[in-house]
């Protein structure tokens, strides 16, 4: 059983944002400043220096063609900010973790979250400066998972949360590290206001032999918990099965 609980709120396809360019952000948006939400009611005690156990994904691997891989770091609830917190069968999912599992169960695929060995802090605050530095030092975190069969995909659905107007770090390391030419990406973003920001265009110049969809999908944070069917007729219309 999938229980949402957030405001309701719109959710938009971004349906063509030109590659190299910024993807329009929703009407009512904020266009690319970041957003500093307030800490969050419910207190999730960090894990900040707890590193991962490197590990090789996907988590259900298949013959499929079809990586989704995401990024995604779930947080409290923000009554202010209106984001969200989705639970799933008891389990607390980040925004973009949703949309990656609805698009898995719409068209298939397989599965894949970029994870660092270094666990993010959980707190709004501390995470929102860790960021921050983070994109100020152009820092690249080491991945804690892997994949290895990169040869049997032909598209990356790749979403992420939108970051201070930019892919969050881990991200650029996972662009960084493995070479797409010759496949399909197809961004997705989460986000607070501010959309892709410039990230379609970012991934481009980061994967230059790849050919980036213009059939993207932007969702604000506010938006998550009722955009299932957005996120179906998207998948759908991607015409990859
Ligand atoms: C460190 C940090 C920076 C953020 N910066 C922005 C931003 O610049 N613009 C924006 O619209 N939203 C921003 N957000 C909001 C996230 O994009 C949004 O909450 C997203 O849905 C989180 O997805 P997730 O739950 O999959 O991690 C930021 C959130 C965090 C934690």
């Amino acid at each position: 059983m999938t229980i949402l609980l957030t405001a309701c709120g719109e959710s938009q396809p971004s349906s063509s944002a030109p590659v190299g360019t910024a993807a329009p952000a929703a009407s009512g948006e904020a266009s690319s400043a970041a957003e500093t939400p307030a800490p969050t009611p419910e207190t999730v005690e960090s894990t900040e220096s707890a590193p991962v156990e490197p590990e090789s994904q996907p988590e259900e691997s298949s013959q499929s063609n079809i990586l989704i891989a995401y990024f995604t770091l779930p947080e409290g609830v923000d009554a202010i900010s209106g984001a969200s917190i989705i639970m799933r069968d008891g389990v607390k999912l980040g925004n973009c973790e949703f949309v990656a599992k609805t698009v898995q169960e719409t068209i298939g695929g397989d599965l894949f979250q970029i994870e660092t060995v270094q666990q993010y802090p959980l707190d709004h605050d501390p995470l929102v400066d860790q960021a921050a530095d983070e994109k100020s030092a152009e820092l690249r975190p080491e991945l804690a998972t892997q994949l290895e069969n990169l040869d049997q995909y032909d598209t990356i659905i790749l979403g992420y949360p939108n970051w201070w107007a930019d892919l969050p770090m881990p991200v650029y390391t996972f662009l960084e590290e493995y070479d797409f030419a010759g496949k399909t990406i197809i961004p997705f973003v989460t986000h607070g206001g501010s959309g892709f920001s410039n990230t379609v265009g970012t991934i481009a110049a980061l994967q230059p032999g790849a050919t980036v969809s213009e059939n993207t999908l932007s969702i604000a944070r506010g938006d998550v918990a009722n955009c299932e069917e957005t996120v179906v007729d998207w998948a759908r219309g991607l015409g990859l099965n």
